[in-house]
C-alpha cells in the first residue's frame, strides 16, 4: 500500500469516527470553556425552559450540520491550505456543538432525533461545495455563516430575556461565525449565485422548523 492510499484510508476512518461522535455524541471536549459558565443560573418557568430548550435544539442541529459541512468540504477541498482552514473551523464548530449540547441537557430536553439525517445531508452538500472548487467552497462558508448569524440574531430575540446562559453561548457563537466568514473571504471566497443562496435558505428553513419539534 502506498503512502497516498494509506493516508486516504486513514482520513476515511478518522472521518467516520468523527461523524459518529458528532451525531451520537457526546461531542468531543470543547477547546474553550462554555460561555454559559460565567453567567449566574437564573430561574426559568416551565414555559421558558421549554422554548429555550427547543431553540437550543435547533442551534445544536445547526452545529451538527456545520460539522458535517466542514468535514465534507475537508474531504474534497483541493488546496491543502483550504483544507487546513476548514478543519480548523470545524474544530471551533465543535465548541459550539459541545456548548449547545450541554445547555440542552441543563434545560431538560434532548438533541434532535434526526441528527443522522442533518449530518448526512450536510456532509453531501459540503463535499459538493468542495468539489466545485476552492473559491466556491469558501464562498459557501461565507454564505452559510451569514445565514447562521441572521438566524442566531432571531433566536436571541426569541430566547427568554433572563436566560443568560443560553444567550452567552449564542453571542459567542455569533462572534465565531463572523470570524469564519471573514477568514473565508480573505482566503478568496467567490460570491455565490442568488439561486444557490435561496436553496441554502430553504434547506435551513426545513431543518430549523423540524428540529424545533423533533
Ligand atoms: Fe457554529
Ligand atoms: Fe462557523
Amino acid at each position: 500500500m502506498n503512502g497516498r492510499t494509506h493516508s486516504s484510508i486513514d482520513r476515511l476512518i478518522q472521518g467516520f469516527d468523527q461523524a459518529l461522535h458528532t451525531v451520537f455524541g457526546p461531542a468531543p471536549a470543547p477547546s474553550r470553556p462554555t460561555p454559559a459558565a460565567a453567567q449566574a443560573k437564573t430561574d426559568l418557568s416551565d414555559a421558558e425552559r421549554e422554548i429555550a430548550g427547543r431553540l437550543m435544539r435547533i442551534n445544536h442541529a445547526g452545529e451538527i450540520s456545520a460539522q458535517a459541512l466542514y468535514q465534507g468540504q475537508a474531504v474534497t477541498a483541493r488546496l491543502p491550505t483550504v483544507r487546513n482552514k476548514m478543519e480548523q473551523a470545524a474544530t471551533e464548530e465543535n465548541d459550539h456543538l459541545a456548548w449547545t449540547e450541554e445547555r440542552i441537557r441543563e434545560l431538560g430536553t434532548h438533541t434532535s432525533l434526526l441528527a443522522p439525517l442533518w449530518y448526512a445531508g450536510s456532509f453531501g452538500i459540503g463535499a459538493l461545495a468542495g468539489l466545485a472548487g476552492d473559491k466556491w467552497s469558501l464562498g459557501f462558508v461565507v454564505e452559510t455563516e451569514r445565514q447562521v448569524i441572521r438566524h442566531l440574531d432571531s433566536h436571541l430575540a426569541r430566547l427568554p430575556d433572563h436566560d443568560a446562559k443560553s444567550r452567552a453561548i449564542l453571542e459567542q457563537m455569533k462572534d465565531d461565525e463572523a470570524r469564519h466568514a471573514t477568514t473565508a473571504l480573505a482566503a478568496g471566497a467567490a460570491a455565490l449565485p442568488g439561486p444557490v443562496k435561496a436553496l441554502m435558505q430553504l434547506t435551513s428553513k426545513v431543518m430549523t422548523r423540524t428540529a424545533y419539534w423533533i
